[in-house]
């Protein structure tokens, strides 16, 4: 056994265990979801798709693919699902490919208000290889005019018009969209990374109905192995954009198919893919239903206590499991990036993040995103979540006060004891 990284393995499981984890986009799997990772199917090549490969010996891998496909359909009620996006952003970088040629315009919701970097950033391919325009939130309510949604896709008509984000805590009108995105002519794709695992539950607008296409990744609120997925609803059957040489209309369901592979990725990782299986198992069990609602009423008990104690969240509360503070209202000093180090120090995680209309740069930020999907698996329920805010406000009053904040740790790790993570499940090798 390699000591040296397994020795890190087991240092990085300690740190997992004895902290508050608050960063977003993060969770803990099942330890089933872990040992299907980490399983024999890491060995096999299987470029193409279940009964449709480019290698030999995926009887068995086919059945495990098709297997999950199946469990997402019935999960978001889709006709169609691709499980073989390695990650959010390659599922967005497949459906980019299959439906916009370089050059192509399309309409996403701004990173600097909450958007993700897949979604038009600059640096990224899809603002380098694509003509990106943006909608963001009004500074005073901190939420989507709808209306200048519209204004906008009228000016820039964008081919695909792209909802979601990274960091924004209020629920999405799907149906406007589409109707803004049917006026214009636009595919309508919903990127629902952060919210999944709310919208599988039935606690979020369902984006089915409306959006042609939708992507995801698999690890957030979904509580899976790090993955992307691409599903649709009816409109798996449309024909719209691609056509053979000889003319005749190639469905959505094989375009995005193509996007995927051989579009964007070789093989495909099946280990992942039988790790997104359990994970959807998991999800269709009625117990996910009880996380995702308290996923929910922790975010929104935080949110609440929060306020009381003078912090800003931007449109002022949550619908989902996240929320962006403005540390300015309280602390018009200190930055995103101060308060992430002082509440790393006592092993609390989260993420500085700028806010709309942000006065700091992106490295340093006036703002912080944390949200309940990690805690809540933890066993967190509304209570826990008050003496967090109350150790979080500590920790920003004090955030210099090196003794304090190891205090605080010491109270945070005691704590945690409470709420085991992987015990008698995941040794240390
Ligand atoms: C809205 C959104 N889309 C896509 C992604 C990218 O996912 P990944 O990191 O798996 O590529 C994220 C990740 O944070 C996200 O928030």
């Amino acid at each position: 056994m390699d000591s040296l990284v397994f020795d890190l393995i087991n240092k990085e499981l300690e740190r997992q265990r004895h902290g508050v984890e608050l960063i977003a986009s993060e969770n803990f799997t099942s330890a089933a979801v872990i040992k299907a990772m980490g399983s024999c199917l890491t060995n096999k090549y299987a470029e193409g798709y279940p009964g449709k490969r480019y290698y030999g010996g995926c009887e068995v891998v086919d059945q495990i693919e098709q297997l999950a496909i199946d469990r997402v359909c019935e999960i978001f009620s889709a006709e169609y699902a691709n499980v073989q996006p390695h990650s959010g952003a390659q599922a967005n970088a497949s459906v980019f490919l299959a439906c916009l040629k370089p050059g192509d315009s399309f309409l996403g919701f701004d990173l600097s208000h909450g958007g993700h970097l897949s979604h038009g950033s600059p640096v990224n391919y899809s603002g380098l290889v694509y003509n990106a325009h943006f909608y963001g939130v009004e500074e005073e309510t901190g939420t989507i005019d709808m209306d200048k949604v519209e204004a906008k896709a009228l000016e820039v008509k964008p081919k695909l018009i792209v909802c979601g984000a990274s960091a924004y805590s209020r629920d999405w009108d799907y149906a406007r969209f589409r109707a803004i995105a049917d006026k214009v002519g636009a595919l309508l794709m919903a990127d629902i990374a952060h919210p999944a695992g709310l919208i599988a539950a039935k606690e979020l607008n369902d984006p089915i109905p409306h959006c042609h296409i939708v992507t995801s990744t698999t690890h957030k609120t979904l509580r899976g192995p790090r993955g992307g997925i691409i599903v649709m609803g009816k409109d798996f059957e449309n024909p719209w954009g691609r056509t053979t040489k000889k003319g005749e209309a190639i469905m959505m369901s094989s375009v995005l198919n193509s996007g995927v592979f051989p579009g964007m990725q070789g093989g495909p990782l099946e280990h992942v893919i039988a790790a997104k299986a359990v994970a959807f198992g998991e999800v269709l069990d009625p117990s996910f239903t009880t996380y995702a609602k308290q996923v929910k009423s922790n975010a929104q008990a935080m949110a609440k206590s929060l306020v009381e104690k003078g912090y800003g969240i931007i449109s002022g509360g949550t619908d989902n499991h996240l929320m962006l503070i403005d540390l300015r209202s309280k602390f018009p000093d200190l930055n995103g990036r101060q308060a992430e180090n002082a509440l790393i120090q006592a092993d609390i995680t989260i993420n500085k993040n700028m806010v709309p209309f942000d006065s700091r740069s992106a490295f340093v930020t006036s703002g912080i995103r944390i949200g309940t999907a990690a805690i809540t698996t933890r066993g967190f329920v509304e209570q826990d979540c008050l003496q967090v805010v109350e150790w979080m406000d500590e920790v920003l009053n004090n955030f210099e006060d090196e003794k304090k904040l190891a205090g605080i740790r010491s109270e945070v790790n005691q704590y945690m004891q409470k709420f085991p993570l992987y015990e008698n499940e995941l040794t240390a090798v």
